[in-house]
């Protein structure tokens, strides 16, 4: 199954500029807008999960931001990010790994995922999620998600997705996390398209 996936993803990355995908955004301000608001310090340990080849982690860097994490099931998506950072590459932790099969090896303030686990359509696949989550977040930590809201595209990157507003995600996270805020957002691709988008920030009870 990861196999298959990881060739779906590599692929996507191996044949697609990074500015050109549904999902690019030229700045990631949905979650700099989220960050802003929870007034955490720049040593706060942040992981970007399925961050693929997203600006979040070279914005964080230019605020002074220490201690960040990007991973991704696709190695190719990084490989752009570390090129466009350059040296800066080297302040970052980058992981290639599934992330319902990763084991977190410490804890982060800050799970961030954007539009990665409305991909996780088997319960099994959520529940495997929750576990690394939980594994990987400490009480006091903050989760910030993005998934494609109720009326928005039912496939990404020819992938079905699941679809959420913020009671169906608070639903998913109510085990260990407390919702916090939530917000819409109306996407809009590369391509001139628009895509719904239910965001919310959850804290670690
Ligand atoms: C729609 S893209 C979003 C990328 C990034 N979060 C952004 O906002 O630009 C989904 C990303 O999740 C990654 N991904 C998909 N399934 C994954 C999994 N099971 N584990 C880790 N990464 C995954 C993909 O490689 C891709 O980079």
């Amino acid at each position: 199954m990861t196999a298959a996936k990881q060739e779906h993803w590599d692929e996507v990355y191996r044949t697609k500029a990074a500015d050109s995908v549904s999902w690019y955004q030229p700045t990631p301000a949905p979650s700099l807008r989220a960050l802003d608001e929870l007034h955490l310090p720049v040593t706060a340990a942040l992981i970007d999960v399925g961050g693929g080849a997203s600006s979040l982690v070279d914005r964080l860097l230019e605020r002074g931001w220490s201690d960040l994490t990007v991973l991704d099931i696709a190695a190719p998506a990084l490989d752009v990010a570390k090129a466009r950072l350059h040296g800066d590459a080297a302040r970052v932790a980058w992981l290639v790994a599934d992330v319902t099969e990763w084991r977190p090896g410490r804890w982060y303030d800050i799970w961030h995922d954007r539009a990665v686990f409305h991909f996780l359509t088997e319960p099994e696949q959520r529940i495997a999620y929750r576990r690394a989550l939980e594994t990987g977040t400490a009480p006091g930590s903050v989760l910030i998600i993005a998934t494609f809201a109720p009326d928005g595209p039912e496939r990404c990157s020819g992938l079905a997705v699941q679809r959420y507003d913020a009671a169906a995600l608070a639903s998913e996270f109510s085990s260990a996390f407390a919702l916090e805020s939530e917000w819409r957002e109306e996407h809009r691709t590369p391509a001139g398209g628009r895509q719904s988008f239910q965001w919310c920030v959850f804290r670690r009870r």
